[in-house]
């Protein structure tokens, strides 16, 4: 099928996400045949660099061998079962990894991130009801906030573009001062804007602990809200606010896991401030961790979440109505839970975590194509490097922007995705050192166009 068919067939026929349609008119969708590596190809051979990862899922490229082998071989064997009353070998494997690699077990599945967010703020929810205090009903997240845009995640996101519309539909949530280091006052050092807005989120939980139940937040980095990152220190004394009042931390790292920020989670680093240079697990930190997105290597929809021996036996009961009775049809797929093996099985044989030490370290460095451009804020956490260009300050000029840089790195064959004035390179981690450069001309060329 040529591009042009595929273009008009889909405008008719897809509902595209995230869109509104009409801007197709002006900025038209953009046909992909296959991919190969950090690359994604059109019909007639246009390429792309995938520069954004495909929305944060892809790790290992397109077209990964190791990846599609294993799919392809649980193909052979098990397509799906469903995993109420039944079990299979990749779900029991992956849960039993996935424990080690966390300190949390008890995996509960589903097919995206937002379902995860939603599993995990009724399973918070649940425990309390089931532990005598049903009063404890209320979340909390952090303002700028993302989780996913069924309901109940929401209810805990907070971006006005994606949930003031809903907002009558929607469990009402207090959203606590980001600790974003874009919102610090001028010197103030990033660690000190962190503990100011810990000692915020303290007052919070102190007067409020009563009926909360849980704190949902993404560890590190903020990523829908343009990659705001914030100092680890603020996710230990966000554990131990939590622990003093008695409220669950669920750690939403379906954009963070699996390498993103430089170590397997971003919660393992909470303890890196100064003086203190052990890793922590995610149970040190988080009652209940989500993850998603990374978990296959991009290849299938898979969401889990993981919680504490203390959460699971709240509900192991004789009473039906005590047991987490949610379910989706998909849950624990098998192919899926193959991708994900083998997405582990590459962390464990090619020393993931290190190499992209080394990548990253280049990556920053050839920020320097970038130094005459007008942008602030260059930030960077593993493999995720964020600035913002200086246009004016109004959210129709950040959204133009986005718009027309997107455009312009499209026609320099790169797939770039600005969050309003914030431009980000999140790509896959088998990005090699001369695709590292092209990427950042291509944004160098996309910038200038756009200005
Ligand atoms: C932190 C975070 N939570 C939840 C979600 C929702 O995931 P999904 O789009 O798979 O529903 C996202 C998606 O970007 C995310 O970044």
């Amino acid at each position: 099928m040529t591009n042009q068919t595929l273009l008009t067939r889909s405008l008719q026929s897809v509902w595209h996400p995230c869109t509104q349609m009409k801007q197709h008119e002006s900025y038209p969708l953009i046909p992909i045949k296959r991919g190969d590596g950090v690359w994604l190809y059109d019909a007639e051979g246009t390429r792309y660099l995938d520069a954004v990862s495909s929305w944060w899922v892809n790790l290992f490229g397109h077209n990964n061998p190791r990846i599609k082998d294993a799919i392809k071989l649980q193909l052979d064997t098990l397509e799906h079962v469903m995993l109420a009353g039944f079990t299979h070998e990749p779900v029991v494997e992956l849960s039993e990894k996935l424990a080690k690699l966390t300190g949390l077990g008890h995996a509960f599945y589903a097919s995206d991130g937002a379902s995860a967010t939603e599993i995990a703020l009724k399973m918070s929810f649940h425990y309390w009801r089931n532990s005598g205090k049903p009063h404890k009903t209320k979340f909390i997240s952090l303002q700028n906030s993302y989780h996913g845009e069924t309901l109940g995640a929401l209810g805990v996101t907070d971006v006005a573009i994606f949930k003031d519309t809903y907002a009558p539909l929607l469990m009402q949530s207090a959203q606590m001062p980001s600790p974003d280091f874009r919102l610090s006052e001028a010197g103030e050092g990033a660690e000190a804007f962190a503990l100011r807005c810990a000692d915020a989120l303290a007052f919070y939980v102190s007067e409020h602990h009563a009926e909360l139940a849980a704190f949902i937040i993404e560890p590190l980095i903020q990523c829908a809200a343009g990659m705001g990152m914030y100092h680890p220190t603020y996710l230990r004394r966000a554990r131990e606010i939590c622990s003093q009042y008695d409220v669950h931390l669920i750690a939403d790292e379906i954009a963070v896991g699996f390498g993103r920020t430089g170590t397997m989670f971003a919660c393992e680093q909470a303890n890196l401030s100064e003086g203190q240079n052990s890793l922590n697990l995610v149970s040190d930190i988080a009652d209940f961790i989500c993850l998603s997105k990374g978990i296959t290597g991009g290849y299938l929809p898979l969401s889990a979440v993981l919680t504490t021996d203390k959460v699971y036996q709240a509900f192991y009961d004789d009473s039906t109505l005590k047991g987490f009775l949610h379910s989706h049809s998909y849950t624990g797929n098998p192919l899926a839970c193959s991708a994900a093996l083998a997405t582990l099985a590459i962390f464990e044989s090619d020393n993931v975590i290190e190499t992209n030490r080394d990548k990253a370290a280049y990556l920053n460095a050839k920020m320097q194509v970038l130094a005459n451009l007008p942008i602030k804020n260059i930030r960077h956490q593993g493999m995720i490097l964020a600035f913002d260009v200086q246009t004016d300050d109004s959210k129709t000029t950040h959204a133009k922007f986005s718009r027309d840089c997107y455009s312009a790195a499209l026609k320099q064959g790169l797939l770039l995705r600005p969050i309003g004035n914030t431009v980000y390179f999140m790509p896959p981690y088998t990005i090699t050192e001369p695709e590292i450069d092209l990427m950042m001309h291509a944004t160098l060329q996309a910038i200038q166009h756009s200005l």
